[in-house]
């Protein structure tokens, strides 16, 4: 039986598990990926840490995928062996079924299944997918630059483009990591006044290169103050993993402005009541989306230039790569390309 190498995590807390096993077969509805590149996201820490509900084990993590389809299950139109794809976070939140009607979108019914969470992702040679957790790759990707627009690009870039900003408006983008990265990039093509805030000053270069006309350090500036100064945020989309670090650019919030959280920080913000009543100011969270939002996100980075700053490993030193994502050091995306 031909077999292919993979980095699983066997148990919470586990280390990644280099592995040899038999390259999957497509079931009926499903396609099998040879993985060309795979984006490693904070989110991973999920089924790293099993912090997730519904992570359950040994799992292979990955969600920010990119290949080429090498086989076909039973049942698919649409689809065939040599299609460009890719596949995100992808799952929950149908919005129909009787989960998602009480809230709990953890069990929706219609798309359970999250690559890397619920089933095999891609840190592998090859991974299955159902056909729709599939985008279609536009031919002006790479490999390596469509995967991590399968997360942390589908992520800003859809939460922008609900966020009831308008082109000229000022929008913040808070932590410059693999999502503010992109965020940051995907508000200045979108016609915003774009502000990266970030801790210290060795980003703002790159924030200023991927397109922010304004740098706040929140190490040594008070977030809120300067985007006060600033006129005040429509939006500011927050990527970082510190509650505390979203209390403190809150203030910054203009007339109708929102704090947009993507960021799945642990510890909760703090919001004062009056500030969200006198100027009909919000605070909103931002789930990635589906697979044509991100087939959407592919398009639009193809079109405008958008594209990740990426550090590229080897699949065999997954748990270096890993590490790397995790220390805030990558600049700003760590990928993860097949030895072969
Ligand atoms: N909503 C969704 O659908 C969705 C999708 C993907 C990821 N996420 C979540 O989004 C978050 C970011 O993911 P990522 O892949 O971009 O991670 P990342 O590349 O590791 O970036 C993390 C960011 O958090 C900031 N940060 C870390 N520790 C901090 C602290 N103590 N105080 C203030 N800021 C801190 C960093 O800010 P600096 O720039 O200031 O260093 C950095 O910008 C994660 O929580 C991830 O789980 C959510
Ligand atoms: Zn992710």
């Amino acid at each position: 039986m031909p077999t292919m190498r993979a980095a699983l995590i066997s148990r919470a807390n586990g280390p990644f598990d280099l592995v040899e096993r038999p390259i999957p077969a497509p079931g009926p509805g499903a396609v099998r990926i040879r993985v060309e590149a795979c984006g490693i996201c904070h989110s991973d820490a999920f089924t790293k840490e099993g912090t997730f509900p519904g992570v359950t084990y040994p799992r292979v993590p990955g969600h920010e995928v990119a290949g080429v389809i090498d086989a076909v299950g039973a049942g698919v139109t649409g689809w065939q062996a040599g299609d460009r794809v890719a596949v995100g976070w992808h799952g929950g939140h149908c919005g129909h079924c009787e989960s998602c009607r009480r809230g709990d979108f953890v069990t929706c019914q219609v798309s359970p299944q999250v690559p890397g969470i619920t089933y095999d992702g891609g840190y592998a040679e090859y991974m299955v997918a159902p056909t729709g957790a599939l985008a279609r790759s536009p031919d002006g990707l790479s490999a390596v630059e469509a995967g991590p627009l399968m997360c942390a690009g589908i992520t800003t870039f859809n939460a922008l483009r609900h966020s009831g900003a308008r082109a000229g408006d000022t929008v913040a983008v808070l932590g410059i990591g693999g999502l503010g990265h992109l965020g940051v990039q995907f508000a200045a093509r979108m016609g915003y006044r774009t502000v990266a805030i970030a801790r210290g000053t060795d980003k703002e270069a790159l924030a200023r290169q991927l397109g922010a006309s304004h740098y706040i350090d929140s190490r040594t500036q008070d977030p809120a103050a300067e985007l006060l100064k600033l006129g005040g945020a429509r939006v500011i989309l927050a990527t970082v993993t510190s509650g505390p670090a979203m209390t403190a650019a809150l203030g910054g919030l203009g007339l109708n402005g929102t704090l947009l959280i993507v960021g799945a920080a642990l510890e909760p913000i703090e919001v004062p009541p009056l500030l969200l009543i006198g100027g009909r100011r919000s605070v909103a969270g931002w789930p990635s989306g589906s697979a044509i939002d991100s087939q959407d996100t592919l398009r639009f980075s193809e079109l405008t230039g958008v594209r990740p700053m990426n550090e590229v490993y080897p699949l065999s030193k997954a748990a270096e790569a890993y590490e790397r994502m995790m220390s805030g050091q990558a600049r700003f995306r760590v990928v993860l390309t097949p030895d072969r």
